[in-house]
């Protein structure tokens, strides 16, 4: 078995439980074209079936995590083409991956990128990184998922004032109104801390990671009592595991479990 090759994305094991990917166009900032994202497809769901990953973190550059859509490989399209091939929804592709996956994010986080990141279930940040959805400056409005998203962690006068304006956000201010989860020391890696992240994720139990991953994603899609209902019947669900015989004894022996995702 060898590892695919990808043109865009860079992808490596810096523990041997994480994926890490990083985007790879530096000259374009990133800037997401369609094959970059069908390879960010490839492999995310290449570490999704791999046994040995826990967690996945993308990644771009200091400068830029994506500076959004390749506008100019859409300057020219037309309605007619961009609608009968769907145009970008390969992208949420990336929602179907059932491993954790946290995005961290230095520089630019600008429409399809503040997206990407949105579309990950973790984001750290460093004190560099900004967040916005500039597409209004271009003539359109956001396209992968940035009107939706953006609404449900910033709330809606918010996400109208970004979206309305193109104004970003920043690192700090992200933090406050909960796009991310934090944001990582000054001279501390965000990679650095992301992996970490990733991996302290990855030595639980995976069935238990993956549900609550499910669970935590259906409170944007249920309302509460069914949200509370389908979390439940995971919960019941996962006594069927060796994980929560393994987790529950370890902790009654005083020592620490040692699971086995099954
Ligand atoms: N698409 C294609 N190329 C891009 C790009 C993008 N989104 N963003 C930057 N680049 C390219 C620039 O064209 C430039 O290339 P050249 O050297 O060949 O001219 C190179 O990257 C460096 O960019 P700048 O010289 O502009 O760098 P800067 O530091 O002066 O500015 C920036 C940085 C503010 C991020 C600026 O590049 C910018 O505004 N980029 C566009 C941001 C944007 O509008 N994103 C939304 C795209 S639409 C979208 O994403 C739709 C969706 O919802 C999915």
């Amino acid at each position: 078995f060898s590892s695919p090759s990808y043109n865009n994305i860079i992808v490596s094991q810096p523990k041997p439980s994480v994926t890490l990917i990083t985007l790879n166009r530096p000259k374009a900032l990133n800037a997401l074209n369609s094959e970059l994202f069908h390879e960010i497809n490839a492999a995310t769901a290449a570490a999704d079936d791999d046994a040995a990953v826990g967690a996945i973190v993308i990644t771009g550059s200091e400068k830029a995590f994506a500076a959004g859509a390749d506008i100019k490989e859409m300057k020219d399209k037309e309605f007619a083409a961009a609608y009968k091939s769907n145009f970008l929804g390969h992208w949420t592709k990336l929602t179907t991956i059932r491993k954790p996956i946290i995005a961290a994010v230095s520089g630019h986080a600008l429409g399809g990128g503040c997206e990407l990141a949105m579309m990950c279930d973790i984001i750290l940040a460093s004190p560099t990184a900004t967040f916005g959805q500039p597409e209004i400056n271009l003539g359109v409005i956001p396209g992968a998922g940035g009107t939706q998203r953006l609404t449900k962690a910033l709330g809606k006068s918010l996400s109208m004032e970004l979206i309305l304006t193109g104004r970003p956000l920043s690192a700090t201010e992200a933090a406050s109104h909960g796009l991310v989860s934090r944001v990582v020391d000054e001279g501390t890696s965000v990679v650095d801390e992301a992996v970490k992240v990733a991996d302290k994720i990855a030595q639980k139990g995976a069935v238990a990671t993956q549900a609550a991953k499910e669970a935590v994603n259906a409170s944007f899609e249920l309302n509460l009592q069914e949200g509370n209902r389908f979390e439940r019947r995971l919960f019941q669900a996962l006594f069927a595991t060796k994980d929560q015989k393994e987790g529950m004894s370890a902790f009654a022996e005083k020592r620490k479990p040692t699971f086995t995702n099954e």
